[in-house]
């Protein structure tokens, strides 16, 4: 008997425990399967609406959601502001008043202000999934990411992971710095003195060679320039932050290399280590997306489904 899932949306993998964490990936491993069958089709969002609202830029993250409606049977509507009455200036209150009228069964935001996603939620009769709120949270790509390791090293509990480059930023550092310590991981942050936060819960490495060490996952991170205010002086960065073959054969010869995307080849990720699949779980990383977006969306609907 399937389970309900305790919360009404997912905005953040704050507020979730290690049991609705796992819950959700337990969830996904089917689909997983599923995923790499012939005909992929299911019907049990059959006759719900399905809204992706992107604000803000995507390829992966939008277009998984698209396919994972899709494939679970939904009606899925995608929502393009540069298209829409957002251009005329309307509201994020109004655009959300407007969207929820139209009576949708559950909601995809990506937007750029951090706290974005709650606040629409709080306006919609519907169930939200936060898709990305500014640097705030992106809590299906931590469910992937986790996802991505239990299903290549086949544990997260007790395993060293470092996260690289722009922490500080990252709505996807956010939400990983939040998921992986709950399932038992022990995590490291790594980058140059800016792009770290302000005041980090777990040990932080400014020297990369140092912060890979021994680890069983090194997490590689984009520089987010649209959140900076000022630029960072990227001169030697690859040299000093990018990951390369010969520094994980030195450093963490036993890691497998992920990263979210969009990747910046020859800044942060080599291109050859990122292609190099015996290493690299990118592309693994995309694929489980759709598998754990399609638990979520079953998850989150189940009530409404009766
Ligand atoms: C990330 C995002 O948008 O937060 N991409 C993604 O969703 N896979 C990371 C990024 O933009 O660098």
């Amino acid at each position: 008997m399937p389970q309900p899932f305790p919360h009404r949306h997912l905005l953040g993998i704050e507020g979730l425990s290690a049991p609705d964490i796992l819950a959700i990936l337990d969830e996904a491993e089917p689909w997983a399967a599923f995923n790499r069958g012939a005909r992929k089709a299911d019907g049990r969002l059959a006759g719900l609406t399905q809204i992706n609202a992107f604000f803000e830029n995507s390829t992966r993250t939008l277009f998984s959601f698209e396919i994972a409606g899709k494939r679970l049977g939904a009606q899925v509507s995608n929502f393009h502001p540069a298209a829409s009455s957002v251009r005329k200036g309307e509201s994020l209150t109004d655009t959300a008043l407007t969207l929820n009228a139209m009576r949708p069964d559950i909601l995809v935001i990506r937007h750029e202000a951090d706290g974005a996603a709650a606040d629409v939620a709080a306006l919609m009769d519907c169930p939200v999934i936060n898709a990305g709120d500014g640097a705030g949270e992106h809590p299906t790509q931590a469910l992937l990411d986790a996802l991505t390791i239990r299903r290549r090293l086949g544990r997260i509990d007790g395993l060293k992971i470092a996260i690289c480059g722009d922490v500080r930023h990252s709505r996807v550092a956010a939400s990983n710095m939040r998921s992986l310590p709950l399932l038992g991981a022990e995590l490291r942050l790594v980058g140059p003195p800016a792009l770290l936060p302000d005041h980090p819960q777990q040990p932080v490495f400014t020297d990369m060679a140092e912060g890979i060490s021994g680890c069983d996952v090194v997490m590689m991170l984009r520089i987010q320039h649209e959140r900076m205010g000022e630029q960072l002086e990227m001169e030697d960065y690859h040299d000093s932050y990018g990951l390369t073959h010969a520094k994980l054969d030195k450093y963490a010869p036993n890691a497998i290399v992920m990263h979210p995307g969009p990747m910046n080849r020859g800044v942060e990720i080599d291109g050859a280590l990122a292609d190099d699949s015996a290493r690299s779980a990118i592309l693994d990383q995309v694929e489980l997306g759709v598998a754990v977006r399609m638990a979520c969306l079953d998850l989150l609907t189940r009530a409404r489904r009766g």
